[in-house]
This record gives structure tokens, sequence and C-alpha cells, in this order.
């Protein structure tokens, strides 16, 4: 009999393997699901994680989204009327739990929850940068955002109490006019189901969708972000702009410019010249980039962290061999909110491109992929000292932890 691969490495909370059966997704391997259904089709699956319990109770939930730092949104339907309002929220501003029909949405819970976050890891059978955040949503008896579609994949994964959750893979996608977020003004759903703790649903990008509380209940959304092609032209257009040499250095002659030596004298002042189109055309022309270009905006684009996101360093930080004395007994981990990503010539953290010697590459890729690196591994990454000292700073930035929960 062929053994199985061990788990032991991984531990309950580690993102499933690719050629594993897993209970996340209803005993299909995350090969089979890739193939299957991403981008593709809905799934159910039930009890995708038994014995769930909430990785934030309702009343952290509200704390968090009295923090000015938490993005948070309140919906009501009151009167079958649509209304919503922007965090952060003082808990007087919250209507009563008793009250039915409202929904408090919590974004980001993973980059201020370690527990969110260690649920949003599971969900790593799928690369980072992909991965837009993990959103609770509230909702007291008939709470719901309405019908509804994502531009973004979606799992929807319920952690407290039922809600009902009806779909449809409807071309119109005509929204109503005048309310203050999408509602689809015609939603027929092909199929309906109750979602109990530890359910959840898998929607790819516009299937039609409603969901509404059963009484009281909790959901999260662990969203995956697909960038427009418009936006990925022109982000990546700055990013090529900021790169590029204007040779204003001393002693240089300065950027080439535009010259027109053979420019006639003109009856019509204000019009273009057109050799001024054509020149400038031809300038344009000579912009090149190539992979590496590509792979830098990429990398320093998806890592950059979102405009609300403010790392916490250590009060009084440990000293360079300190810190390492520490990690030696019980090792490093990414701060939660932390992005390091990849590639095969370049790391990314935190929206910076990381220089690092040929010798670091090896730890560098092992904590960017499991998030922490043990405490044995400092046995010999203590004599690198490039390593060290960098990973020094980033712990001093709070970008790194050191921590034995690793
Ligand atoms: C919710 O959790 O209420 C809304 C999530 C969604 O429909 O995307
Ligand atoms: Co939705």
């Amino acid at each position: 009999m062929p053994t199985r691969p061990s788990h032991h490495h991984a531990g309950p909370l580690a993102a499933p393997l690719p050629d594993e059966p897993a209970t996340l997704l209803g005993n299909l391997t995350p090969t089979q699901f890739m193939r299957r259904y991403w981008q593709k089709k809905p799934l159910l699956i039930r009890q995708a994680i038994p014995d769930l319990t909430a990785p934030v109770s309702r009343d952290e939930l509200f704390e968090l989204a009295d923090d000015e730092d938490v993005e948070s949104r309140l919906i009501t339907h009151f009167r079958k009327s649509w209304a919503m309002e922007h965090g952060p929220f003082a808990p007087d501003e919250l209507p009563s739990v008793k009250k039915r029909d409202w929904t408090l949405l919590v974004q980001g819970v993973n980059l201020h929850d370690d527990r969110a976050r260690a649920l949003l890891n599971r969900f790593r059978f799928l690369p980072d940068a992909r991965v837009d955040d993990l959103m609770i949503s509230y909702a007291t008896d008939g709470g719901g955002v309405g019908a509804h579609f994502d531009s973004y994949d979606v799992f929807l994964l319920q952690v407290h109490g039922k809600r009902r959750w009806r779909i449809g893979a409807q071309r119109d996608l005509t929204l109503k006019e005048g309310l203050p977020l999408k509602v689809l003004q015609h939603f027929e759903a092909d199929e309906e189901w109750l979602l109990e703790p530890g359910d959840m649903l898998y929607l790819p990008p516009h299937i039609a969708h409603e969901g509404v509380a059963e009484g009281e209940c909790m959901t999260c959304s662990i969203g995956f972000r697909a960038p427009s092609e418009s936006e990925l032209s022109s982000q990546f257009l700055y990013h090529l702009a900021e790169r590029m040499d204007d040779g204003s250095e001393p002693g240089s002659k300065g950027a080439a410019r535009y010259r027109d030596p053979a420019q006639p004298p003109v009856s019509h002042p204000a019009q273009l010249p057109p050799m001024l189109v054509e020149r400038v055309g031809s300038i344009l022309a000579n912009v090149q980039w190539n992979e590496k270009d590509v792979s830098s905006f990429l990398g320093t684009y998806l890592s950059e962290p979102k405009s609300n996101v403010v790392f916490a360093p250590p009060r009084r930080p440990l000293d360079e061999s300190g810190f390492i004395e520490r990690a030696k007994q019980i090792g490093v981990k990414l701060d939660r909110k932390t992005v390091l990503l990849y590639d095969k010539r370049f790391y990314f953290m935190n929206g910076e491109q990381i220089l690092m010697p040929t010798k670091a590459r090896k730890w560098l890729t092992e904590l960017a992929d499991k998030r922490y690196l043990e405490a044995k591994r400092f046995v010999t990454l203590s004599d690198e000292t490039s390593m060290t000292a960098l990973l020094h700073e980033w712990y001093c930035a709070g970008w790194i932890q050191v921590d034995a929960s690793a």
C-alpha cells in the first residue's frame, strides 16, 4: 500500500495540499475544485469546517466597527427601504440587536484579528496575489444586503446562526436605480439553501445571490480580487513612469527632449503642429518594457498594504542580537497584515521590492510560503548576517514578530 503523505508538517489550520481530498472543499482535492468550479460555477459545501466557531464574537465585531482604522458599513432595510451608512460606529449608533432587518459588514477582519487571519490561511491553496480580504457580516433576523452580484470570487462561510442563500445565473444584471447599494432589479433564483455554521457556498464572479438571515447570524466572506484590465494598465504605466530615468543627475545634459529644428513659421499659431504629433508618437512607440518590469510592478502593486493599514512596531524592540536569540528559541512569523510575495527574481514585502543575496532566498521563500520560520531554522540562519539584519529591520517595523504561536 502506498503511504499517504503525512500532514504532520501542516497542522489543522493549514491550507489543504493540491492533491489531497479536503473537508474544506467537500472532499474534492484543491486540484479538482480549481478545475471544475473556480471561476466557473457555484459549489455548496456542507460542513466545510465542522465544529466551527465564529473567529470573533458579535461584541468583538461591534468593537471592530467602532475602530476608525476598520472599514465597516451598516445596511438597514427598515420598512422595505434600503439605507447604508459607513463606519466607524459607536455602540449606541448601531440599531438594537432585537430589531430585525439590519446588517453590519466589517471588511478586512484578517488585518485585525489573528483568528480571522488563521481562517483565511486555510484558503492558501489559492495564490496570495489573488486574496482580497475576509469580511464578516452580522445580521439580525431578515437582515441582508439584497440580491446582487459581485465581480469577485467569494467563499461565503456561515460561522454563526442560519442564513438562507438563493442564487441564480441570470444574464440580466441591471441594478435598481437610486439606491445606496447595488440591488438587482429582477432577481430570479434557481437554487436555494439554508446554511448552518460550518457550511460554505463558493460563488464565481457575476452569479446573482441573496442571503437572508434566519434569526441572528454571522457570515464570513473570503473574497478574491481581480483587478480590471484598465486599472492594471494605468497602474503599470504609472509604475513604469516612476522608474524612467529622467537623466537629470548633476552634470548630465538632462533627459532627451522634444526638438524641432525644422519648424517653419506659422500663420495659425494655435494649431498643434502635425510634426509635433508625429514626433511624440514615435517617442511613445519607443517606450519599452519586459517581463521583469511586469513582475516588479505586480509584486509591488499586489503586496501594497491597503490605505487604512497601520503596522504596530514593538514598543521596546530587542536589538539585533537579542532578536536573533529570541528567534532561536521560538521562531518568527509574518504579522497578520504583512503581504510577502516572490517570483523567480524578486521578493516583495508590503509594497517594497527587496534586494536579497542569493544565499538568503531559501529562508525568505519558506517565510513567504509558510508565513513563519521555525526556531530551529535560526541555528543556521543566524550566520547569514544580511538576512538577520533585514529580519531585524522588519521586526522593528512591525512587519514580522517573534512569536511562539508560529
Ligand atoms: C453578507 O455577508 O451579508 C453579504 C456577502 C455577499 O453577499 O457578498
Ligand atoms: Co455578494
